[in-house]
């Protein structure tokens, strides 16, 4: 990718439906008998390599546009196999459902990944308290369960992942499940939502209990994703660092949570508006401290981008990360780039630059690629971002909105 930076970001783009949302929700689609529609997807890498994983297990699954169909009617096997979850460690989610229809799970175990290890211990105790026998072989995670019973869990910590697997496990078990500090973010809401609209029986998401009281069988649905607020995020993060003005289709506010707090502190002007948000940037950039934390803090999954805002930001701001070890590797590439950010321990001290330096960098992981689009669209001359594939996965044709935003902004070969 190549940036020319110092264009003020100005015009409308629009949002595309939560790539974090979507994931849990076409597969949670097994455990219909019949097919649904799920309606605003985009268009990303992860949703391609999912409905490579539902095919897999014998499942119908084509995307049209942003319409995404799913038919489980041929469901059968019961594995995700390493080559797919290795590729996309949210293929793990396909242990609920498949426990709750077939009664057996094989799932590749996930490795480490770029922004550190990533356990899924909680998925597994999860399932267990649900009545699973679980086995370690092979590297694969052997699940057995002739017919699950619900109960109550308690989760060492909130966790997206472990939430949704068992959220959609519990859905047909016998009784009722109650999930204590379980996740709280709009995309488990959104795949309750989506549970709830193929019959099953939810109460509490988006607090901190879940009650599930099962259900002998579901039907498929037509359901609609809610829109990306890390995508609508970055984009106001890009706004603000270029000082331009933006509205942005089908942002939400209230999904936005603290991000929108904290960039109305950093100075921009933030609303919602009937069509979506419309911000824009202020005289003065103030320094905004954060720490990642579960929802509704500070999402990790803004962090790499708040930095690169922040670089360009007068005074001295900490970010800290608490969620993901490992998640600083855009430091020393924003660093390359002229910005001056130093490591401590599991907190980074960035010392805000008048200006930022066009370079050649290198993305490492989906988020990092935003951060380093975003500082570029604010540094002077030209950056060249390689293994910007990165990007891919969870933004749907970064670059164009970006474009028709003023930015100038274009993808090469590699
Ligand atoms: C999801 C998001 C990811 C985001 C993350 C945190 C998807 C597809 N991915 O990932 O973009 O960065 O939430 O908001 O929605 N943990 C355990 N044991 C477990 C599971 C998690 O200790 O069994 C820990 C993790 O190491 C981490 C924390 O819990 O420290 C949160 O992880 P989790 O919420 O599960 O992240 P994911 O669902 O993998």
């Amino acid at each position: 990718m190549i940036v020319e930076g110092g264009r003020r970001l100005k015009g409308e783009a629009e949002i595309g439906g939560s790539k974090n949302a979507v994931l849990p929700i076409m597969v949670a689609a097994l455990l219909a008998k019949g097919a649904s529609v799920v309606r605003g997807t985009p268009r990303l890498r992860d949703v391609t390599t999912m409905i490579k994983v539902l095919e897999t297990l014998g499942v119908k699954a084509s995307q049209d546009g942003s319409d995404l169909h799913i038919d489980p009617k041929g469901l059968k096997k019961y594995e995700a196999p390493y080559d797919l979850v290795k590729t996309m460690r949210a293929s793990i989610y396909v242990m609920g459902p498949l426990l709750a229809r077939l009664g057996k799970a094989r799932v590749s175990m996930p490795g480490g990944c770029a922004i550190g290890q990533r356990p899924v211990d909680l998925h597994l105790k999860g399932f267990e308290a649900l009545g699973a026998k679980i086995a370690l072989k092979h590297g694969y995670i052997e699940a057995t369960a002739k017919k699950l019973k619900g109960a109550r869990i308690i989760f060492d910590k909130p966790s997206v992942g472990a939430t949704a697997n068992v959220m959609m496990a519990a859905c047909l078990a016998q009784g009722t499940t109650t999930l204590h500090n379980p996740a709280q973010e709009p995309e488990i809401v959104d795949l309750a939502g989506f549970l709830k609209r193929m019959g099953a029986r939810i109460h509490g998401e988006g607090s901190d209990c879940i009650e599930i009281i099962g259900v002998s069988s579901l039907q498929g649905c037509d359901y609609e994703v809610i829109p990306d607020r890390i995508e609508a995020a970055t984009l106001l993060v890009a706004a603000a660092i270029t000082g331009g003005s933006v509205s942005l289709r089908h942002g939400r506010l209230a999904d936005l949570g603290i991000v929108a707090e904290k960039l109305r502190e950093h100075g921009l002007d933030l609303v919602e508006t009937g069509r979506g948000l419309k911000a824009s940037m202020g005289k003065r950039r103030r320094p905004v401290h954060i720490t990642t934390m579960p929802h509704p803090g500070f999402p990790t999954d803004m962090q790499a981008q708040w930095m690169a805002l922040m670089a360009l930001t007068p005074g001295t701001t900490v970010v800290t990360e608490t969620i993901w070890e490992n998640r600083f590797m855009h430091v020393s590439e924003l660093d390359r780039m002229g910005a001056d950010i130093k490591i401590q321990g599991n907190s980074a001290v960035v010392s805000g630059v008048k200006k930022l330096f066009g370079a050649p960098v290198m993305a490492s992981d989906l988020r990092a690629s935003a951060a380093l689009v975003v500082a570029a669209l604010a540094a002077k001359g030209s950056t060249e971002i390689t293994r910007i594939y990165h990007l891919d996965r969870g933004y749907e044709r970064l670059e164009d909105k970006l474009s028709a935003l003023g930015a100038r902004i274009r993808r090469v070969p590699e």
